[in-house]
């Protein structure tokens, strides 16, 4: 039996990995409460992976947040994001963890990274400024698996994940990103009976989205690799513009008012999208198409409200 340690399994990627685990036969999911174990304490991470002996970990934890939290804590950012994986890929490596999956982000690459982006863009020019702080504490948990690697022979890799979405995300007003916003919003109008919703800027970035349970299977598949590459892209390798994402979105929840763009507001970077090629090369596809994730978001949406669960963060 593989005793596997899913940190993080509260989160959108760590339940979509923990699902995703329990359907595989001959594994056996390890999970901690944040309450229990802080993973920014050292002292505390080490025991608890002395006392589990996992054989591998994947790594989901983070604190995350949106420009306007990154812009004004970057102290916490890169702080508790630093010392949570640092903790962990140390802490792993002297108790014998075997195997470790660290979750790295595609908004980790530097602002002006050639499109689509391969995995040769991280460090070659300057970051997102707005997000510089959390960029650099994953940054550093990545290098560190890879030294690990290098230096120990510890089958320590990382994965880079577009922009996902699915069950158990964050649906805050003003936190949340594009996509479950466009969901709330088109939700809450089509409820109202509105004859139009308003969109951000001119609705003309492209932008690829990438459903977190195709994200657990990669994770899975990666996770099982000989020899997997040292970081690799996931994502779909495919983009549409956020006003082609918003019609879709109403096709779905079944809204028939106009969008309107609003150009005044900013659009942020024309074009984001992930070269897969790498990928793809170890023998993993996408298999969820973006109409069908949205309309399997939508439902995990509904359900989540009707729980009273629906996550505003
Ligand atoms: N969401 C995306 O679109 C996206 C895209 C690319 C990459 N990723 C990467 O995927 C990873 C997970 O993202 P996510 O969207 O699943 O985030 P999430 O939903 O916010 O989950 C993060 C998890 O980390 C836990 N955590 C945070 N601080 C902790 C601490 N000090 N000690 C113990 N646990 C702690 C949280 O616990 P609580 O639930 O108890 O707070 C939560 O379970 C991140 O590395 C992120 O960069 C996400």
């Amino acid at each position: 039996m593989e005793r596997i340690f899913v940190a993080g399994h509260r989160g959108m990627v760590g339940s979509a990995v923990v699902r995703a685990l329990k359907q595989r036969p001959g594994c056996e999911v390890i999970t901690v409460d944040r309450s229990q174990i802080d993973l920014t304490r050292d002292d505390e991470v080490d025991a608890f992976i002395e006392e589990q002996q996992p054989d591998g970990i994947i790594f989901a934890a983070a604190k995350v947040g949106g420009i306007l939290a990154n812009n004004s804590y970057p102290v916490q950012f890169l702080s508790d994001n630093l010392r949570m994986a640092v903790n962990t890929i140390d802490a792993a490596h002297r108790r014998g963890v075997r195997r470790f999956l660290f979750l790295g982000s595609t908004c980790i690459y530097p602002k002006h990274a050639p499109q689509p982006i391969q995995e040769s863009s991280l460090l070659d020019s300057q970051l997102e400024p707005t997000n510089e702080a959390y960029a650099l504490a994953k940054i550093a948990g990545l290098k560190l698996c890879q030294y690990y690697r290098r230096q120990y022979g510890a089958m320590y890799h990382s994965a880079m994940p577009t922009n996902l979405y699915g069950p158990g995300d964050n649906y805050h007003p003003q936190n949340s990103h594009v996509l479950p916003a466009l969901v709330r919003r088109i939700h809450e109008a089509h409820q109202a009976g509105d004859e139009q919703i308003v969109i951000w800027g001119t609705g003309s970035p492209r932008r690829e989205f990438l459903y977190v349970e195709d994200l657990a299977s990669a994770l899975l598949h990666l996770y099982t690799l000989d020899n997997p590459p040292d970081w690799v892209n996931v994502g779909t390798g495919v983009d549409l513009t956020i006003l082609e994402l918003a019609q879709m979105i109403c096709r779905v929840v079944g809204y028939r008012g106009n969008i309107v763009t609003d150009p005044t507001k900013p659009d942020g970077t024309p074009r984001k999208l992930t070269d897969i090629s790498l990928l793809r090369s170890t023998g993993w596809a996408p298999s969820v198409d973006l109409e069908e994730g949205l309309r399997r978001t939508y439902a995990s949406f509904l359900q989540e409200s009707a729980d009273y669960a629906l996550r505003a963060v």
